[in-house]
């Protein structure tokens, strides 16, 4: 009798989550799945082998996991070597020839076999051909776009923009010409916020372009659409994107969200959870526990990113002659000099900074955004750390470099007006000039805005906030698909 009704009770819906092998997609989808766990969905999480086995280095990740029955990891190839260093432009030079079909592949093989059979995929939006694998084998497909809500709109629109004759930008002076056929954005969108392969003068040619323009029109041909960014932050542009896709769910920040529905579930907070790719030096927080409250900027510039020597120096003499002590985080490798200059110049400025600063190769980010001691962060404004910059109410000096970047600095400062913008300079008067004005002569000013945007951003991941709500239509849709 008991064997019956168990047998008779309905099966678990079975959703696969597949990242884009990097670590700031990796992030925010781990995130969505344990969401969609702690909703008591089976879930399969897709991770390349190599990155699956930096996340088990690095973190607790199997003892944490183990909470919900029906999580399971499965790892794949990402069609390179596991020794490849996987560093400078190695996702653009080879995801087209090398890594999609390889994952494609392996993406058909898991969804054929999978026993019990997967209901729903929920795929990064930047992996397009998980819609015609999901076609194939008739299971349907949602796209979760990791970046920014207004980096997804501008590709989107690229198209019409160079169309109408607003693409190529003719020359350095035409930068702060504003580009008016995206709609939304038409007050404040400059040539100079576009992401950086619309500069080019055979912009048409560009396989970058090709591709993210590609995939972001792919991902709309999908039953729907999960964007991390609360109907708070990004309003007006979900509104235009929802005329092009009706089903989109703005749940974030994740980040956020999940500590909400953590601590309603366990009783904790995601203080000791983490999915980084690399070694944490958690040395910094004991630095950060000696410093007065808001005297610190943080400056970190994600996971891919590279900058040269002489960018460097520049960035750290700025730093050191401005009124304020800072953390910098130099991740191993990713300064370019010749001949290991880089890594030289490193070790130097580390012992010249003693007395005002602290360098590390990895921090614990959260944690440091979320010290009592930091008052600013100089970011690159990929869209995590915008977001863990937006939760806590710490206000930003911008320096974008590529993809969503530029477009994500122009928000931040001239949008939600929450710091100022150093794109295209990199020059240490500035750089000093901005940390003073953001930690010092402005800080009240930011301060308050940032404290604002904090506020209404995390009441929008609280029980009938926005994105709580969202999240519950999420759960309800996929059940629904799965019946
Ligand atoms: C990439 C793109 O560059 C970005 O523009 C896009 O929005 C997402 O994919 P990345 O450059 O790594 O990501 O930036 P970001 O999105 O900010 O993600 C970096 C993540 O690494 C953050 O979640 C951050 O918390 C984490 N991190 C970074 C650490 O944990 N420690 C560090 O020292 C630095």
């Amino acid at each position: 009798m008991e064997e019956q009704d168990r047998s008779s009770q309905p099966r678990l819906p079975h959703v696969l989550i597949f990242p884009l092998p990097i670590q700031g997609h990796i992030n925010s989808m781990i995130k969505l799945a344990e969401l969609l766990a702690i909703a008591g969905f089976k879930l399969t999480f897709l991770n390349s082998h190599h990155n699956h086995e930096r996340l088990v280095k690095f973190n607790n990740i199997a003892a944490h996991f183990e909470r919900y029955p029906g999580f399971e990891f499965k790892t794949i190839t990402d069609g390179l070597p596991l020794d490849h260093p996987r560093s400078g432009s190695w996702f653009l030079d080879m995801f087209e020839d090398t890594m999609e079909p390889k994952m494609k592949q392996s993406l058909r093989e898991v969804l054929v076999n999978s026993s019990p059979p997967v209901d729903c995929i929920i795929a990064d939006g930047l992996l397009g051909f998980a819609l015609d694998v999901a076609k194939e084998v008739g299971i349907p497909i949602i796209f979760f776009c990791t970046s920014s809500p207004c980096s997804f709109w501008v590709y989107y629109s690229i198209p019409d923009i160079i169309q109408v004759g607003e693409l190529p930008i003719n020359g350095t002076e035409d930068m702060d010409r504003l580009i008016t056929t995206v709609p939304g954005m038409e007050t404040y969108l400059r040539c100079r916020d576009l992401p950086t392969f619309c500069r080019k003068l055979d912009i048409e040619d560009s396989i970058y372009m090709k591709l993210v323009v590609e995939q972001t029109r792919k991902s709309l041909q999908t039953d729907a659409l999960i964007l991390n960014t609360a109907e708070e932050l990004d309003g007006p542009i979900l509104s235009q994107i929802r005329t092009k896709c009706p089903r989109v769910y703005a749940v974030g920040p994740l980040h956020a969200q999940l500590n909400t529905r953590l601590n309603a579930k366990h009783g904790e907070s995601r203080d000791h959870i983490s999915n980084t790719l690399w070694e944490v030096d958690k040395s910094c927080i004991f630095w950060l526990n000696k410093q007065p409250n808001r005297s610190v900027i943080y400056v970190s510039f994600g996971s891919i990113m590279s900058m040269s020597r002489e960018q460097l120096v520049e960035l750290w003499y700025g730093l050191l002659n401005s009124k304020t002590k800072f953390l910098l985080v130099v991740r191993p490798n990713s300064v370019i000099g010749k001949d290991g200059e880089g890594e030289d110049v490193v070790m130097e400025l580390m012992e010249k900074s003693k007395d005002r600063g602290y360098i590390v190769n990895w921090a614990p980010q959260e944690a440091v955004l979320n010290h009592p001691a930091i008052g600013g962060f100089f970011t690159h404004n990929g869209w995590n750390s915008t977001l863990e910059s937006v939760v806590p109410g710490v206000p930003m000096i911008c320096w974008p470099q590529f993809a969503d970047q530029h477009v994500n600095s122009r928000v931040v400062s001239e949008v939600w007006k929450i710091g100022l913008d150093m794109k295209d300079v990199c020059d240490s008067k500035i750089v000093e000039k901005m940390v003073n004005d953001v930690m010092v002569d402005r800080k009240e000013e930011f301060a308050k805005s940032a404290s604002e945007m904090a506020k209404v951003t995390n009441q929008s991941v609280n029980v009938g906030g926005s994105s709580y709500s969202n999240l519950d239509c999420l759960v309800e849709d996929i059940r629904i698909m799965s019946l």
